[in-house]
């Protein structure tokens, strides 16, 4: 027993935590799994293992991507990143849904299937539909050799290194990166991407592990907005645009350990239903460090505000507006859309985690919840 302890010590490395150890590799993961990847030099984005298959990606007509839960939410940023820089039509299914339709592949079609742990029983089904459908079958996934990448016929490993808290930290970032990667990879092979642009990108995606040791730095501020956020049983994500999976994955990663109930919601949709429910019991978070959306968000803000709603806003810190509304304020370093995803995320899980802490709830093994599904 008291090896056990030891080992467990040394595992932690000293974290009492292994989602705040996770949370905090995630420059080093994200390194990892760009590395042979991303070549500043040259302006290229290459990924040997779709060598063989770069003549039907460039072909493709469309992707749809498979996943469940945390993975799902990387799927969903990821249609916006192939859709504006790959030029490709991208559908997200949860593998859960799809496996049980009639769903329809064509010619033409690629089904990449998102998987942190490569066992998830039904993304591992709708991987194996699709490839008896005829579909190329693509995974992203942190287990090397796992059920997943074997039922695939290529494999983009992220690379983050072994992920024991059951709520997912550094594998959704590394999914992410492949995603943001994998869309300039495939603007870059259909020509649909400038090199000097795909310069430019790349030269900022370079700097990621940095940005995300600066975000890091968010933490104490996290900590004191848990301790209000933790009193209250309800909580709202909202955010527009490659902020809206943002929304979903913090209000999932807030519920999955702290058991408040949350949820995520495009912005705009706040006026269709949600709204009915704003007053000063139900807190607001807003993922709001895209500029494209600024005004509107401003606008969603007042309208909690004007009901008595707690703001808490993750803003870029360049932000002026937004500053004078909010109750809490995050700031975050200022990125381009293919990182911002993952600059917002990391306040978000930091959140989750102290409230949790405050709850005196399980972190790293949430009640009724299993790292790995592989049952239906
Ligand atoms: C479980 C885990 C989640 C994970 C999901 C999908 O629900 O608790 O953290 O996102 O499964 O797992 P996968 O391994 O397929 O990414």
């Amino acid at each position: 027993c008291e090896l056990e302890i030891e080992l467990d010590f040394i595992e932690k490395s000293g974290y009492e935590h292994f989602m705040f150890k996770e949370i905090f590799e995630q420059p080093q993961s994200i390194k990892n799994c760009m590395q042979c990847r991303l070549d500043t030099e040259r302006a290229l984005v290459t990924f040997d293992e779709l060598e063989d298959y770069k003549t039907e990606i460039i072909n493709a007509r469309r992707i749809i991507i498979v996943s469940c839960g945390t993975s799902w939410h990387a799927g969903l940023i990821g249609e916006y990143f192939i859709e504006k820089y790959g030029e490709l039509s991208v559908e997200v299914e949860y593998a859960s849904e799809f496996r049980y339709r009639s769903p329809i592949i064509n010619r033409g079609d690629i089904v990449l299937a998102i998987s942190q742990s490569g066992e998830t029983a039904d993304t591992l089904a709708a991987t194996e539909l699709a490839k008896a459908e005829g579909a190329l079958v693509l995974c992203i996934c942190n287990v090397v050799g796992a059920s997943i990448p074997r039922a695939s016929h290529a494999t983009m490993y992220t690379n983050a290194g072994i992920e024991i808290g059951v709520a997912s930290t550094k594998a959704f970032s590394s999914q992410v990166t492949v995603l943001a990667l994998l869309s300039l990879y495939i603007g870059q092979i259909k020509e649909k991407i400038q090199p000097q642009t795909a310069a430019g990108l790349l030269t900022e995606l370079s700097k990621l592990p940095s940005v995300i040791r600066k975000t890091l730095q968010c933490a104490d501020t996290m900590q004191f907005i848990a301790t209000e956020l933790h009193n209250f049983y309800n909580c709202l994500f909202l955010g527009r645009g490659v902020a809206f999976p943002v929304a979903l994955e913090g209000a999932l990663k807030l519920k999955e350990i702290s058991y408040i109930h949350a949820e995520g919601y495009p912005a705009a949709e706040m006026k269709h239903g949600p709204i009915a429910l704003i007053d000063d019991k139900m807190p607001v978070i807003f993922i709001a460090a895209n500029n494209d959306s600024y005004e509107k968000i401003i606008n969603n803000i007042q309208e909690v505000k004007a009901r008595k709603g707690m703001v808490i806003a993750i803003v870029a810190e360049d932000d002026t507006e937004i500053k004078k509304m909010a109750d809490f304020i995050v700031e975050v370093p200022q990125v381009n859309d293919l990182m911002m995803p993952i600059i917002s995320t990391i306040p978000l899980q930091l959140l989750a985690y102290y409230s949790a802490l405050l709850r005196n709830c399980d972190v790293d093994q949430p009640r009724n919840l299993a790292k790995s599904v592989t049952v239906e």
